[in-house]
């Protein structure tokens, strides 16, 4: 018999599913919710409503395109949290009702172990341990993971995650929501030296982003004052100045990491792991240090449902499996 698994992403504006067959991924369905572009963020109310509108159809092409009939699904996963409560909701009432119909056992999955997992998915694989930077729109964190589902946090964001920190301002450059791809597209014209902004030191391996987010404000505010059109005329090099204080701070703790562990395998792995500055950094300093370095591909950096798949699968190796009682955690810890 073989291990199919059904699993469902709604943790936050892209409502995914995907199919999993004795851990190899047979798709991965998204439905991204363009709905928030104008509000410059995610509007909780207006995700969860999407998130109904999209589950069903997008749950019945991964049925339909996997080629397994529903009848020959072995489990029925999940993402639990962290991530928007209402968002959450939608995705977790729909595995349990869609569990208990089929007779099937329900699978609880962490959204950023989940993320971590996703290198699992395709060759190559990072060796046991290795440490992971995981960055997306609400979390930063080194992960130290030990084994599939043991993983420990080493550090972490003290305030706004580095995702957040690229959103917000691009935000105060006009630029529309989700900012940080875009900051990346403009930077790649720029240059990153150009502009100044402070590097924030925290403490051992923690990291502060709320720093970049009031710098970039006052000196928008300035410069504007001397030249109304100063954002248009700068609009790369300011990018490019920005992204680049936004990763040294991530290589600074990720150098320290991997120096203080002793560990060599380096991972990265969320939605600004797709950043093309910070992919081209660590391989800059792969190189100069010896790392071996793991990078997901573009579509299972930002959120979706083959991630949580993955990660299903392992639990479903471990036998841990969810009751129905099972409720949403929007700040569930790894
Ligand atoms: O992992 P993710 O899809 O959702 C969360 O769990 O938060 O990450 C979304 C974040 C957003 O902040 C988005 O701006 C950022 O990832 N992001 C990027 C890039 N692509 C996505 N940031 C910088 N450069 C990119 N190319
Ligand atoms: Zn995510």
């Amino acid at each position: 018999m073989r291990i199919n698994i059904l699993a469902i992403e709604s943790s936050c504006d892209e409502t995914s599913a995907a199919v999993i067959s004795d851990g190899k991924i047979l798709n991965n369905i998204i439905a991204t919710q363009s709905v928030h572009e104008k509000y410059g963020g995610v509007v909780p109310e207006l995700a969860s409503r999407a998130h109904q509108q999209h589950l069903i159809p997008v749950i019945h092409e991964a049925i339909q395109s996997s080629g397994i009939d529903k009848s020959q699904l072995s489990a029925i996963a999940f993402t639990k949290g962290p991530g928007l409560l209402g968002s959450l909701l939608v995705g977790v009432s729909f595995a349990k009702s869609f569990a208990y119909a089929l007779g099937l056992p329900l699978i609880e999955v962490n959204h950023m172990q989940a993320h971590i997992l996703a290198h699992f998915i395709d060759d190559p694989k990072p060796n046991f341990p290795f440490i992971c930077l995981t960055v997306s729109g609400g979390h930063t964190q080194l992960v130290l993971v030990k084994d599939f589902l043991n993983m420990e946090i080493i550090g972490e964001t003290t305030d706004d995650a580095v995702g957040e920190a690229f959103d917000k301002t691009a935000k105060l450059l006009g630029l529309p929501y989700p900012g940080g791809p875009l900051i990346d597209k403009y930077a790649k014209e720029g240059n990153p030296e150009a502009f100044r902004f402070p590097v924030s030191d925290m403490s051992g391996l923690n990291f502060s982003f709320s720093g970049i987010k009031t710098a970039v404000l006052y000196f928008l505010r300035d410069r504007i004052k001397e030249n109304p059109s100063f954002i248009e005329d700068n609009l790369a090099d300011i990018c490019a100045s920005i992204q680049f204080t936004l990763i040294k701070m991530l290589m600074q703790k990720l150098k320290k990491a991997s120096k203080e562990y002793q560990i060599i395998e380096i991972a990265i792995a969320g939605g600004v792991s797709a950043n093309s500055g910070l992919r081209n950094e660590l391989a800059n300093v792969a190189k100069k240090s010896g790392w071996n370095i793991y990078i997901p591909k573009f579509e299972y950096c930002t959120d979706n449902a083959a991630m949580i798949a993955m990660a299903a699968h392992y639990k479903f190796l471990k036998g841990e499996f969810s009751d129905l009682e099972v409720v949403p955690e929007a700040r569930m810890k790894l």
